[in-house]
């Protein structure tokens, strides 16, 4: 028992359940995924509203510099070979205007994603469209007193000028391009960054959690272990103490029965013989005589009882004359006490079998003879004791009314299991009502047991 309380001491027992560690895992795991997913839709919201946002800014960058190319265009052309499309000379400050205020609002819809060059690019193309717009009246004023039919688009110097500040604004407008992809990929990346980030979080939570709930199991599973063994051993324990208790208590029947019989039977005996002197030597038909007569009969029928009793206990032919004898004196004295026609069969190599054994098989078959005169109400039994190789066969079987096995049991087959169970026999009970009953015990015999016995 010292031992048990000291294991028990080493393993602590798991506070909580495994079941309870696996609900919480789950319960964690479960809300991780759900903040990692909330995460996610979140990022995406906002990277899908950037998108927009750089998408948007880009178009309408675009639509300013076309706006703005046109306007150019119609600045160039004559408002006398092209009025539909031209801009009349009277209208000219108010297209420059208009001119400033595009590239205005280009500065502006940049906002903080605008660079230095970009915004350097911004100025020169201002100061080209200024430098331009301010020379138009002038240059009108020179293809209006030297007209060339057709009316060219461009001439000379304001063609290159015109040249250079469309090219201004194409390459504006492709680093807008470049601008709007470079932004969308960095957000891409981000968004991307993000998820990797959670998942690998989710991750680590998801194995920290599966390394804790097996540490979990694995003490509960060595708890677990220790306990059995524990209870293994308390169990053999238990068994060796109840099979010293029973070797104990045989050997105080043993010399209780020959105490009884050798020391009290004998002295009564004496007393007997003394008595039987005594009554020869009186007169006949005395009182006294025939007190003396009673008295030798009293003394007569307690011998026979201390006798009984002696024999019940122990009978000392199971120490001194062997097992086969023991049990057909057993049967008997059943047949005799009961009426009952009871057939003892036994091998005579049965007999060489060590003290245990024989113990064994007697009280077996007292408990079972005992049955059978309680409950069967049977008329015949029979008691067969075979040995084969290294292996006992003892069957008590009888005519009775039967019972059910498996419902009835008590401390008579309890006890019966118990002993066959020490020398790790087994014990079979057939039986059901109207069909008689049947015990077979089985008991192997260790070698060393044989060998000490020849
Ligand atoms: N040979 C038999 N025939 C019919 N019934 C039996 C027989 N042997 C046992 N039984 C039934 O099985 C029950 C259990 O028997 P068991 O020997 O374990 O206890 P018990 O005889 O009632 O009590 P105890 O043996 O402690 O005096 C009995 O009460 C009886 O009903
Ligand atoms: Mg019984």
């Amino acid at each position: 028992m010292r031992v048990m309380e000291d294991r028990t001491k080493i393993i602590a027992k798991p506070l909580f359940s495994g079941r309870k560690i696996l609900w919480v895992g789950c319960v964690f795991i479960l809300a991780v995924m759900c903040v990692s997913t909330a995460d996610v839709i979140y990022s995406l919201r906002k990277t899908a509203a950037k998108s927009d946002a750089v998408v948007s800014g880009f178009r309408q960058r675009s639509r300013l510099l076309e706006t703005l190319r046109t306007l150019m265009l119609r600045s160039a052309l004559s408002p006398d070979s092209d009025g539909e499309r031209a801009i009349e000379s009277s209208d000219l400050p108010a297209a420059h205007l208009q001119a400033n205020q595009i590239l205005e609002q280009f500065g502006a819809s940049l906002g903080a994603s605008g660079d230095e060059a970009t915004q350097q690019r911004l100025d020169d193309l201002k100061s080209s469209i200024n430098q331009y717009w301010d020379s138009l009246p002038i240059i009108r004023e020179q293809n209006a007193s030297h007209p060339v039919t057709p009316p060219p688009f461009f001439r000379g110097a304001e063609r290159r000028q015109i040249r250079h500040i469309a090219r201004q604004i194409m390459e504006l407008n492709r680093e807008q391009q470049d601008r709007a992809g470079a932004q969308l990929h960095a957000e891409h990346d981000r968004l991307q960054g993000e998820l990797l980030i959670s998942s690998l979080l989710s991750l680590a939570v998801v194995f920290a959690l599966i390394a804790g709930i097996s540490y979990r199991i694995k003490t509960t599973e060595r708890f677990a272990e220790q306990q059995y063994k524990d209870v293994v051993q308390a169990r053999a324990e238990l068994q060796t103490f109840a099979g010293r208790l029973e070797q104990a208590q045989e050997e105080e029947r043993r010399n209780l029965s020959r105490e009884l019989h050798d020391e009290l039977g004998q002295t009564m005996a004496a007393a007997l013989v003394e008595l039987s002197r005594i009554e020869s030597e009186m007169p006949q038909d005395t009182a006294a005589k025939a007190q003396l007569a009673s008295v030798k009969s009293e003394l007569e029928g307690s011998m026979r009882s201390i006798r009984d009793i002696a024999l019940v206990l122990r009978p000392s032919m199971l120490d001194d004359l062997g097992l086969v004898p023991a049990l057909k004196w057993q049967g008997r004295e059943v047949a005799r006490r009961s009426g009952l026609a009871v057939r003892v069969e036994a091998d005579d190599d049965c007999e060489s079998l060590p003290d245990t054994y024989r113990t064994c098989i007697y009280r077996i078959v007292q408990e079972a003879l005992h049955n059978v005169v309680k409950h069967a109400s049977a008329t015949s039994v029979a008691v067969s004791f075979r040995s084969t190789n290294e292996t006992l066969l003892l069957t008590v079987e009888d005519n009775g009314k039967g019972f059910r096995p498996a419902s009835e049991k008590g401390m008579g087959l309890l006890g019966i299991e118990e002993r066959v169970g020490r020398l790790a026999g087994l014990v079979r009970v057939t039986s059901s009502p109207d069909k008689g009953t049947t015990i077979q015990v089985t008991l192997p015999v260790p070698a060393v047991e044989r060998e000490e016995v020849r």
